[in-house]
């Protein structure tokens, strides 16, 4: 009987270790369970459309033209919503956005202004950055 007992108790323990194991690995933003459903949308849609030129993560990088695509990391919600707004209704005409924001549907200009405005960064003052080499 306590043998059993022990089996049992031996089994949960493991199941127990197991489970912490497993959350203290899953950590960060790919946590696809830790996603709001309007930044899980968003993040496909930035995928799928926006990454090839402001990157998944909003740097635009990629190269080319990339100097000139600005980096939206981080940008204010409502100020993504408003510009990708203006340039769905004309309003701002620029030969790529223009096409794009028209592709989207109001939902999909909220979520991915979510997602890009959620990212966040640290700020580097070049006055602090150069007083300091050593850091
Ligand atoms: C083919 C490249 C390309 C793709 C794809 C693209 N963009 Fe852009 N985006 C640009 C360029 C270039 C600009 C600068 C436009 C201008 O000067 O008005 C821009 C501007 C913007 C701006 C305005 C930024 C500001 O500071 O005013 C937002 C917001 C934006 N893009 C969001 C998106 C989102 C969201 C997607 C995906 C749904 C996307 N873009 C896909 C190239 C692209």
């Amino acid at each position: 009987m306590i043998k059993i007992i022990l089996m049992i108790s031996l089994f949960f323990f493991t199941l127990s270790v197991a489970d912490e194991q497993k959350s203290k690995t899953e950590t960060g933003a790919t946590v696809g369970a830790n996603l709001s459903a309007e930044l899980k949308n968003g993040k496909l849609k930035a995928q799928t459309i926006c990454s090839a030129c402001h990157g998944l993560d909003g740097q635009a990088a990629s190269g080319g033209n990339s100097v000139i695509i600005p980096n939206i990391t981080a940008q204010h919600k409502d100020y993504l919503i408003a510009r990708l707004k203006a340039y769905k209704s004309d309003k701002i005409q620029h030969p790529q956005m223009t096409v794009i924001a028209k592709m989207l549907s109001e939902q999909d200009i909220e979520n991915v202004s979510e997602w890009y405005s959620r990212i966040k960064v640290r700020i580097f003052d070049p006055n602090l950055v150069l007083a300091k080499p050593s850091q």
